[in-house]
């Protein structure tokens, strides 16, 4: 993998839609990823992973061939990596395994920050990620990638990197959680928790603070298991300047508890707020909103954020640019919602 080519970008696509349950789709999941043949083998074939899917499991993971591209990467042997950290993060030997594969990101901000991001192999789902998965009620969605949405969130914070200095942040559902390691390092944020519900998800969040903690300079950076339909911990209620999360919300039976979490860990005050990345997915975005606003928070939907985003969705959707050719405005162009207590925006 290069700069031009990111890391392996799916577009999940709302579940239960289709009527398998979510149980049989996440074993749909698992007997493909099994099954599944080696990649050159599918091109010699001339099968793009675009098409692969065309059973119930494309209500889970539909792949897409990219993202936006906008912040450069390239992948290193992860045994480079391991030789760097003696395979021994945490004393665990498998902290760097044949499943893994490693991304060096160059941010494009005034010091050009680097990030490592240890990221499963596609096609790597294994019997125990879809165990963990059921046994705490989540998906898998979180280990498939790094999606198209978190890079452009991570773009929208260096990007307004000014907003987060001093300020207490939390990233919701940060799968590999590309944004919060952004914002640790080239932000003054004073402290970045970042946190999923799946705790295979949260072992690699860990990993990735681990080995970029050099580049955080102040600003103190956590991983938590943090599952949205949970009662949050006390010590963390009416704590946060600012929540981040990206693709979220496509997951309607966590809505409720999604808003609920938002609600009770944003501070209470003028100034905080929370920011969603979203692709619309049907009417999974707009619910979220309604109940947003059921739940007595105020939101603003924003379509056109940032220049660069906007003018690449415009040339995938003319068809100007054919880099992205499986684009779907619906399901790949993330929508920014910012959500607060007091503000009319
Ligand atoms: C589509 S992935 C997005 C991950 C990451 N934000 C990105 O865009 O690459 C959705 C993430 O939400 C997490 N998630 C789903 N349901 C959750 C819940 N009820 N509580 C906490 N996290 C949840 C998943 O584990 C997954 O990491």
């Amino acid at each position: 993998m290069d700069s031009s080519s990111p890391p392996p970008s799916p577009s999940p696509a709302p579940s239960g839609s289709r009527g398998a349950s979510n149980a049989t789709q996440r074993w749909s999941i698992l007997r493909r990823a099994l099954l599944a043949r080696s990649s050159s083998a599918r091109a010699q074939e001339g099968i793009s992973s675009d098409h692969q899917i065309k059973d119930g499991t494309n209500n889970i993971s539909r792949k897409a061939s990219r993202g936006f591209n906008l912040i450069e990467c390239h992948s290193l042997p992860i045994s480079q990596l391991a030789k760097s950290f003696g395979n021994s993060l945490n004393g665990n030997e498998n902290d760097f395994g044949q499943k893994d594969v490693y991304v060096c990101y160059k941010l494009p901000c005034r010091d050009s920050s680097k990030l490592d991001l240890v990221y499963r192999k596609e096609d790597s789902l294994e019997l125990n990620d879809i165990e963990a998965s059921n046994k705490y009620n989540i998906d898998t969605t979180g280990l498939v990638c790094c999606w198209p949405s978190e890079e452009v969130l991570a773009y929208y914070c260096i990007n307004h990197s000014d907003m987060f200095r001093s300020k207490k942040v939390l990233e919701l559902g940060s799968g590999y959680g590309l944004a919060g390691l952004v914002i640790a390092a080239s932000t003054n944020a004073d402290e970045v928790v970042i946190s999923d519900g799946n705790p295979q998800v949260a072992g690699y969040i860990q990993k990735n603070i681990s080995i970029n903690t050099e580049t955080f300079g102040e600003t103190k950076v956590k991983s938590m298991i943090l599952h949205w339909d949970k009662e949050q911990a006390s010590e963390i209620l009416n704590t946060f300047d600012i929540i981040v999360a990206s693709d979220c919300t496509f997951f309607k039976q966590f809505h409720e508890g999604l808003a609920g979490t938002v609600k009770s860990l944003l501070k209470h005050s003028a100034t905080s707020q929370a920011i969603f990345l979203s692709p619309k997915r049907g009417d999974s975005l707009d619910k979220f909103l309604g109940i947003i606003k059921e739940n007595g928070l105020r939101c603003e939907l924003i379509e056109n954020y940032d220049p660069t985003v906007w003018n690449l969705h415009k040339k995938y959707v003319a068809g100007e640019d054919r880099t992205w050719p499986n684009y779907d405005k619906e399901h790949c162009y993330p929508l920014l919602v910012r959500i607060s207590y007091f503000s009319e925006f």
